[in-house]
């Protein structure tokens, strides 16, 4: 058996969703879990629950160290389904365990399941004694949603922040540093699905934790793996995605009936590199929205193109830019690209929606062919446009 013992007494008692592809939305290809943790002390408490239907590997993590009869108190850091799933399960099997939660929480689970526990709000900096140990809650509220909240064990420094620092992985292993996989990519793509719109309420955040006193050895968050070794460099590259640090990269993201938009797309990644900067290219017909935006959250440069049809763009190119509106990215450069065969639209559709979403645009560059190859003057219209494109981001991160 793994050790999951996180720290002195704190152990992992979750459940591993091997099979999860589909997260609200967001394309999660190595599946999840669902991190709860039990710190067993002269009371017991039970940090987080599982989601419903994973209750019982939860339980059976729970009955090798006490028996869930023994939980004192059940924290629910946030509410949303995922966490706080099995909480009626859990209430069932202890004897009177209260529920310590914020503010903003309370009437969510009121609603859900009537008045029926004993439930204690708590607010920043209220502190509940387990023994020997202090868990000190801080409230969080947008991090990820109102009610959410952290769990900080104050005297083995043990971060507990629920859907902060997470990534979606289903593995064997509970700690970062025993797996081989390449898990700041996983934290990557989990920040910019999930977290990049909040990005401002999350940097204030970061700001505030050292004047509370919070200063984590361990972050154990609510998914995927627990930093042990030095969680220094997920809060580093969360002040960073946080504040939209970008790096010298292009991202071009575009669909194309017959190909036109795609040689476009090609030629101007060929302007980008041929200026040295890196480009990454996606057809929205074969590619993720969630894996192109995990490379858009580092990205300077955001390249969105679209063949007309019916005056609109293509209904890939408009759901991605629906997607990227959501998660309302800065400090970007964006640009808009497009063959047309009569009186266009799609790049104009484009160009608009960038502007609307706060990017700094460029000129869009639309090319008129209905049947024809690109012309030899357009083929270099492209090149340059995106050399154009990789000259600005080179300035920009001067
Ligand atoms: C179903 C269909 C609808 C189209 N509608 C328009 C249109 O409304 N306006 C326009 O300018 N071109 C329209 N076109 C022409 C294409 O935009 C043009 O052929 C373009 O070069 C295709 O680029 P692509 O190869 O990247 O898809 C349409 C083409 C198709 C196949």
């Amino acid at each position: 058996m793994r050790m999951r013992e996180v720290k002195n007494g704190i152990y992992w008692v979750g459940a591993i969703d091997w099979n999860m592809r589909d997260f609200h939305g967001y394309d999660t290809p190595k599946g999840t879990s669902y991190n709860a943790y039990l710190i067993v002390d002269e009371k017991v408490a039970l940090v987080d629950t599982v989601k419903e239907g994973f209750s019982e590997e939860m339980f059976m993590n729970v009955s090798r160290l006490v028996e869930p009869e023994r939980i004192d108190y059940v924290i629910i850091n946030h509410l949303e389904k995922d966490h706080s799933g099995s909480i009626e399960e859990v209430m069932e099997r202890t004897k009177g365990a209260r529920i310590y939660c914020s503010t903003r929480a309370k009437p969510g689970l009121v609603d859900k399941y009537g008045e029926r526990w004993p439930i204690v709000v708590v607010n920043t900096g209220d502190t509940l004694q387990l023994g020997k140990k202090t868990l000190r809650f801080i409230e969080t509220p947008m991090v990820h949603w109102p009610d959410s909240m952290f769990t900080y064990v104050e005297e083995d420094r043990v971060l507990l922040p629920n859907d902060a620092f997470g990534q979606h992985i289903a593995t064997s292993q509970r700690f970062e540093d025993e797996v081989r996989a390449n898990i700041m990519y996983d934290a990557r793509a989990y920040y910019a699905n999930i977290l990049m719109p909040l990005s401002s309420i999350i940097s204030e955040t970061l700001k505030k934790l050292p004047s509370l006193g919070i200063a984590p050895e361990i972050i154990a968050p609510s998914h995927g793996l627990i930093w042990r070794k030095g969680p220094e460099r997920i809060i580093r590259a969360y002040e960073e995605w946080s504040q939209f640090k970008a790096r010298g990269e292009a991202v071009i993201a575009y669909s194309s009936m017959w190909g036109l938009t795609d040689e476009m797309a090609r030629l101007i990644a060929f302007g980008v590199m041929e200026e040295g900067v890196d480009v990454r290219v996606y057809d929205l017909g074969v590619s993720t929205l969630s894996s192109i935006m995990t490379d858009v959250l580092e990205a300077k440069a955001v390249i969105v193109g679209s063949s007309t049809q019916n005056n609109m763009m293509l209904h890939r190119t408009a759901e991605f830019m629906a997607y990227l509106k959501g998660l309302r990215p800065k400090n970007k450069i964006g640009a808009a690209f497009g063959a047309y065969g009569w009186a266009g639209g799609a790049v104009k559709e484009i160009d608009e929606g960038l502007k609307a979403i706060g990017l700094e645009t460029v000129e869009p560059l639309s090319l008129n062919h209905i049947m024809t190859t690109l012309s030899h003057e357009d083929k270099k219209r492209c090149v340059e446009f995106g050399r154009g494109i990789a000259r600005k981001v080179k300035e920009a991160l001067k």
